[in-house]
Order: structure tokens, then sequence, then C-alpha cells
């Protein structure tokens, strides 16, 4: 499916309202066997699949049909972390040839196919390369952001019964290293499940090994640059991906293999609309969904030439991003509003200094984007020139859901306008039935299964019955609220249940709550969303703690980093004696959400609370 106008972009919306012209698109692809069958099954049984009698290995379709035509096309264009190092650039030829390695390598350690293997890295050639063996060899990957605590790495690892982690021993940000394979240590100390630390060393810094890791370095070099990829079915898993939900536990979200290949690949194609010989640049780490399908899968598929990217945007300054920008002549540039914003605080300057004319088509990803940053974005990156794509979607859908094509459908400041063939957006109002109107708003769900969709929580099908198909019986509820205009654009306004976006990274208030109230100083505490400049979203708790602490907030942060990872640190700690509850003892977020937005002037009806002077008492607080 190429989408080049309005015109055809209509058309195929129309045309895949029948599931089966999802078989022509598979068309191009490279099959061991042929698909006959598109979808089956429905939301009401909660048991989906698509191409089920495909056969295919994803890495034939990201690999080797690009290494026997364009061998010597750039895949990967690797920028370190510091500046003064050496650029990598990686051919799709070496490319296959370095996955087919690392493939070798995984099976001489006894990795099979159905395995789940941890990813515990940082953004180096060898993570995008570990994934794809994986896919290789038809192990699972399950890829865990190297900001994570060794307490969350740990609850991830056992969740899956990982057997074999990768790690690297450090991963250089800015001017930092991260102890990823101490944390590593850590972390599998906590868990009885794993066998086997591949570690690669990255910073060859000199750190204690034991029986259980192995160095593999070397043996990479060594291994077979051949490797027979392994005959997947197309519902055959590919990989998990952990992401925060409403309760405290992290839900592993699985993704099969010839549906994701399909949505993560289309999507890419026809929203960024890169040409032969465009330089595609997500910034995103590997670790997030935004990584997986706009990185290691889609933008491969298609035989693009991309950029990858160690480093944190300020460093060694705040022009790092755009100073890449002009090193690699980048065309397409796909970041989140927080990135966006940060940057945009900082002097005019550093991006005033780099030659950005290279730039066609910009992105935008994670969070609602707000109107001053979408102008920023548009005016000083994009030279009022670059169409810039606002692209809604989750973890659990894969790939791009809603949005604007780059230059073939109209782009509006901060919506993501329009669905793509094969997504079916409703707005369904309080009592779960659908708005007809076209202009309303409501909560966004998605009324038809689509390729990409996550099929199951790992391990915990029900979980995923009840958290996306019970709400609203026959749809796939997306946690999102939406507008749409009388012309049917969709703007997303953000999250309508207990998850806050904090710069575009999902975290459930109950998992930080449940962190916070181990603090041995905690009572209770109830956790917040709260707007943030730079962030979207901060994250702001209230909580009863025995006796008063000067450092509290400070203390109650560096056990946050601990449980969980850097992302959970608070924004903002008020202390109180209660939590504004009612009769059934339920906490009324919805007043403390209004509080955290300084809307104490609307909080509605507070009569039903059995402790309505605690409202009074946090007015007072804030
Ligand atoms: C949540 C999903 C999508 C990959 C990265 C985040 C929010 C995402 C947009 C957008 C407004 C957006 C939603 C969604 N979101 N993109 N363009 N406009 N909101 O993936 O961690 O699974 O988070 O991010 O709230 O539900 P994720």
């Amino acid at each position: 499916m190429n989408i080049t106008s309005l015109t055809q972009y209509k058309e195929q919306y129309e045309a895949h309202k029948d599931d089966t012209a999802w078989l022509e698109t598979c068309k191009e692809y490279e099959w061991f066997n042929f698909p006959t069958k598109a979808l089956e099954g429905n939301f009401n049984d909660a048991n989906v699949t698509w191409f089920n009698d495909g056969k295919l290995n994803i890495t034939v379709n990201a690999l080797d049909r690009h290494a026997k035509n364009t061998p010597n096309k750039i895949a990967i264009i690797w920028e370190p972390n510091n500046p003064e190092d050496k650029e990598i650039k990686i051919t799709y030829k070496e490319l296959l040839e370095r996955v087919c390695k690392f493939a070798n390598v995984l099976k001489d350690q006894g990795v099979k196919k159905g395995d789940p293997v941890c990813f515990y890295m940082s953004m180096i050639p060898e993570l995008l390369v570990g994934a794809l063996a994986c896919a290789r060899i038809g192990a699972i990957h399950s890829i865990v952001f190297g900001g994570f605590s060794a307490k969350a790495l740990a609850g991830r690892i056992e969740d899956s019964s990982v057997k074999f982690v990768i790690t690297n021993d450090e991963g250089p940000r800015g001017d930092k290293k991260i102890p990823l394979k101490e944390i590593c240590d850590q972390a599998i100390s906590m868990c009885s499940c794993v066998e086997k630390v591949l570690v690669v060393r990255r910073t060859f810094a000199n750190l204690d090994y034991n029986e259980k890791h192995i160095i593999i370095n070397d043996l990479l070099e060594k291994a077979s640059s051949t490797f027979e990829p392994v005959v997947m079915n197309s519902e055959d898993p590919l990989f998990i991906l952990y992401t925060s939900g409403s309760t405290g536990k992290p839900k592993g979200l699985l993704h099969t293999t010839a549906g994701f290949m399909v949505w993560s690949n289309q999507t890419f194609k026809n929203v960024f609309q890169a040409k032969d010989n465009d330089i595609f640049w997500c910034s995103a780490d590997i670790g997030w969904i935004t990584g997986h399908s706009y990185m290691t899968y889609g933008p491969l598929i298609s035989g693009a030439t991309q950029v990858m990217f160690e480093g944190i945007p300020t460093f060694p300054d705040p022009g790092r991003f755009w100073n890449i920008i002009d090193k690699y002549k980048v065309t397409h540039f796909y970041t989140a509003p927080t990135a966006i914003r940060a940057l945009q605080a900082c002097e005019d300057r550093f991006y005033k200094e780099a030659d950005l004319n290279s730039l066609k088509v910009l992105g935008s990803v994670g969070e609602p984007i707000n109107i001053e940053a979408w102008n920023w974005y548009h005016e000083n990156i994009g030279k009022n020139k670059c169409p810039i794509v606002d692209t809604w979607w989750q973890t659990e859908t894969g790939g791009i859901m809603i949005s604007n094509l780059a230059g073939v459908t109209k782009a509006i400041a901060c919506h993501a306008t329009n669905p793509l063939p094969g997504v079916f957006p409703i707005l369904v109002d309080a009592d779960g039935n659908e708005i007809k109107d076209k202009k309303a708003s409501g909560n966004l769900c998605i009324s038809k299964p689509w390729p990409g969709m996550a099929r199951t929580i790992y391990g915990d099908h029900q979980r995923y019955i009840d958290t996306y198909l019970s709400t609203y019986a026959g749809n796939y509820f997306t946690g999102d609220g939406a507008k749409r205009d009388e012309n049917g654009n969709y703007r997303i306004t953000g999250r309508v249940d207990d998850v806050i976006n904090v710069s575009g990274h999902r975290i459930g208030t109950a998992e930080v709550e449940d962190a916070i109230n181990k603090h041995e100083l905690i009572i209770e505490s109830a956790v917040v969303g709260m707007p943030h400049e730079i962030k979207g979203q901060g994250i702001m708790a209230y909580a009863i703690s025995k006796g008063s602490h000067a450092d509290i907030m400070s203390q109650i942060n560096s056990h946050l980093v601990e449980q969980l990872g850097p992302i959970a640190k608070l924004d903002k700690l008020v202390i109180t004696t209660g939590l504004p509850k009612t009769r059934s003892g339920k906490i009324m977020r919805r007043i403390l959400r209004k509080l955290a937005a300084g809307d104490k002037d609307n909080l509605g009806d507070i009569s039903t609370l059995v402790n309505p002077q605690v409202v009074e008492e946090l007015i007072n607080k804030l």
C-alpha cells in the first residue's frame, strides 16, 4: 500500500473496511508460505489472529532482501555519545552478517525458538542487532529500557521467566556512564530464573566477571556470518515489551510476527513518506515501543537509511540534535514533545548554528504536543516548510494509528487528524455508548482489530481482556480521551485512566504509590499527574507520613529511583494528615488531580467525602 495522494488515502481507507485487503499488502513481503487468511477472531472472543496460515521470518524482510538488492546501502549510521568519537556506518550486507553472527552466538549459548531473551542495554548497535538476531532464530526479545532500576528489571525478568539476559558493561550517556552490568547483576541476584548473562563490552571498564557472565565481543567476531532464518508462523511471538498500567504490576505486551511486520512497515512508509535516498532519524530509545517500530523494524523493512544515536540531546551542549541533523543531512526527524520543549527553552544559537535545510518531514510522538512547542518546531526547525506528523499510537497498538500523512493529507497543529487505513476509531460517552455526532469529545476506542495490535499480556490473558476489551464491550479501549471536529479530525487530549505520561513515558500512579508506600516513613499515599512545562506531566504525591522530616522529598525520591528508576522521581510532594476519601474508602483522585492542576475552584461535589476538611488542609498547603 503506497499512499501518495489524498484520493488514494480515501480509497485505501474505504478498501480496508474489508480486512482481506491486507492480503494484497502482504504481497510486498517475502514469505515461506503466503497467507490466505487475513483477520480471524474479534474483540468479543479476545482471540484475534492475522495472516494465521502464513510462514515467514521478519528478518528476511528487514535484511536479506536488501542485502541482496542494495548490499552497499547504509542501513544504520551509529552516532556515538561523544561527538569526537567516530561514527559507525553499517550497510545492509554488513547488518545481515552481524545479525547472523549474533544469532550463531545465541544458538551456541543455548537460546532456542520461543525462549524469551531480556536485553538491558544502552543504544549501541549490538542492541538492535541482538533483537534482530532473536527474531532470526525465533526467540522472543524483551527489551528493558536502561533507565529502569535493578528492582524494576528483576520484576520484568521474573515475569517472563527469562533464562538469558544480555547487557553491556556500561552505557555512556552525556558525561555519565550508566553501570548497566552492575544493575543487571543486582537484578539477577533477586531472580532465580536467569542462567546466563551475555555481556557486550562497550567501555571496557574493569569489572568483575563470574561464571554466569559470558563476554561476547570476541565470540561475535569469530562466529559464522550466515544463519538460516527460522521458519515462523505468522502468529508466533516476536517480542514482549513491558509498559505501565493502572495497577502496580507492569504489563508485558506480546506482539506477534506477521501482523507487527506489516503494521510497523506500512505505517512507517505511509506516514513519513521517506524516499530512497532519505535519511530517517527517530530519536527514541530502543527500550520503548517507538524504537521497536520505527528503528528496529519499520525503516529496515523498507530498506531505509537511518541514524541511531547513543547519547542525549544536551551533550556536549543543547545543539547536539541539530548538529547531528546537519552532519548526516537528516531528512526525516521523529522525536517527542518533551525533547522539543526542553530544546526550545535553550538559547536560539544552538539551532541557528546548524544547517537544518536537509529536513523534509518532522514527527511528534508520545504525548499531546502543545501549540507553543508545535509552532517552535514548525518555524525554527522545519523552517515553515516541513509537514509535522503528529502520530498517535501506543505500545499496545504496535505502530501509528491516527496521524496525518506527510505532505499527503492535511496537517493541523496539535491534531493527530485521521486514522490510517484499517483503523476504526470511535468516541464513547461515560455510559459506554458510541457518540455518533461528528463533532464530539469522549473516550477513544478502536472498534475493529488491526494487524499490529498486541495479542495478549504475556502470561495473563485475563488481564488483557480486563484492561482493554471489557470496559466497552466489543471495542478496544485506549485509555485516552479525544476530541473530534466536524471534519472528523482527532485531537488526543491525554489519558483518562490512572496512567501519567511523564516526558512521553508511561507510568502508573498505582506503581508509584506501591513504591512510596514501601518507604518506612510513609503511611499512605496518592499519586496524580500535574502539569509540567517541559515533561508535559510531572508526578505529584500526597502522602501521610510518620512524624515530620525535613528532607522527606529527597528520601522518597532516592527510594523511588531504587524501586523503579529515575523516571519515577516526584516533582512535588505534599505531606498531609489525610487523603480525601469516599465512604467506601476510595481515594477521590479527581479532587487531587484538580488541586495538582491549581484548579481549586472547580472541585465539584465534595460532600460525599468522609473527610471534607482534608480538602481545606490541602488547599492551604498548595
Ligand atoms: C500513550 C502511549 C506511541 C509511542 C510512544 C508512547 C500518548 C502517544 C500521542 C500523540 C497525544 C499521545 C497517549 C497514549 N500519546 N502519542 N501523538 N498525541 N498523545 O507509547 O508509552 O505506550 O504511551 O502516549 O496517551 O495512550 P506508550
